[in-house]
């Protein structure tokens, strides 16, 4: 068979572009049966020369002009066969993402606020690493107080602490903000207690602040009563029990029916058929004055209460631990 022909029939008998270009090689490259003719040219007669030249040209150029053609078919049917396997069925069903929620927590801490906002309250934050003046010293507790002891309340240095009671972010608003002032802080807070069901030493509450003229207990009252109607519904009771704290005088610490028993005596409520819930007060006068509010002029009223607390009772939740675990079959369930 001529050489012509035996090119021929390998290029097209090549699978892909790989024997293609071994093929190549074969025919044209260095060590080639044509590279070998021309090689041997040099023992040719002059006359033969041109002649077998040529011929050994128009070899190559058909070769070549052949292996083009080979490859472009070749080329194109890799593309086919790649389209086909790569085709998309846009009719098959897809996959749902999984989407999150919000942690408890936070479901809660939003229904609050929009319950305050909703009296014309704003939401302000302070730092939880806190000069022991705003956490303490403004707010009328003196040095020799149990909060400020090493045992409950976790010292940076002398001066410095991670805030106990979102308290702290009272003092900072007055000294900032001319009255009239109406405020709710939510935030972080930290004390140094064991953990356990009902205790964690980082835990969440929310600060509320009023200051204006002519601000009295009723207004607190009034406040309070909306906020646990709102929360805990239209038969919700509160009961106000006089207690102490250093930065409000009176003082009171409040309670709300029990939202099982409806106040009747059971299980949750300890028979009591009432649940504490917060701290609140009328702001000491110190205090104002410390933070630079006239008291003859001014007066307002506080509370603080524990998210936590309102969260495991509104959820039936019965240990503490729980909400800080991140275990998603627990909090799937909310
Ligand atoms: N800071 C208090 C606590 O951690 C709660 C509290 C009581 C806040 C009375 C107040 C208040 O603003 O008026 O126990």
């Amino acid at each position: 068979m001529s050489m012509k022909k035996k090119a021929e029939a390998a290029l097209l008998a090549a699978h892909d572009l790989n024997e293609l270009e071994e093929l190549r090689i074969g025919l044209l490259g260095k060590k080639g049966e044509l590279t070998a003719i021309l090689r041997g040219m040099g023992g040719l007669s002059a006359e033969e020369r041109p002649l077998i030249g040529q011929l050994a040209n128009e070899v190559r150029a058909f070769i070549e002009s052949e292996l083009e053609k080979q490859k472009n078919i070749l080329m194109s049917a890799a593309r086919k066969e790649k389209l086909q396997a790569e085709t998309l069925d846009v009719t098959m069903g897809g996959r749902t993402p999984r989407l999150g929620k919000l942690h408890p927590l936070t479901t809660v801490l939003n229904e609050v606020k929009d319950i305050f906002i909703g009296m014309g309250f704003s939401i302000v934050e302070g730092p939880e690493v806190e000069y022991d003046y705003f956490n303490f010293e403004a707010l009328n507790i003196p040095a020799d107080h149990p909060a400020r002891d090493t045992q409950d309340t976790f010292y940076i240095n002398d001066n410095v602490v991670l805030r106990s009671q979102t308290s702290s972010v009272q003092a900072r608003v007055m000294q900032n903000q001319e009255p009239p002032i109406r405020v709710i802080a939510p935030g972080r807070v930290y004390r140094s207690d064991a953990v356990d069901a009902t205790h964690s030493p980082v835990f969440h509450q929310i600060e509320g602040l009023v200051v204006d003229k002519g601000i009295t207990m009723g207004d607190l009252k009034g406040t309070l009563e909306i906020f646990m109607k709102t929360l805990y519904g239209e038969d919700a009771v509160l009961r106000f029990r006089p207690h102490h704290f250093p930065f409000t005088e009176p003082s009171a610490e409040v309670d709300v029916s029990c939202f099982v028993c409806g106040g009747k005596g059971c299980r949750v409520c300890k028979g009591e058929g009432f649940i504490e819930l917060l701290g609140a007060g009328m702001v000491h006068p110190r205090v104002l004055e410390r933070c630079g509010i006239d008291p003859s002029v001014y007066s307002g009223f506080a509370f603080g209460l524990g998210l936590e607390r309102i969260v495991m009772r509104r959820m039936s939740i019965d240990d503490m631990r729980l909400l800080y675990e991140n275990d998603l079959r627990f909090l799937n369930q909310f």
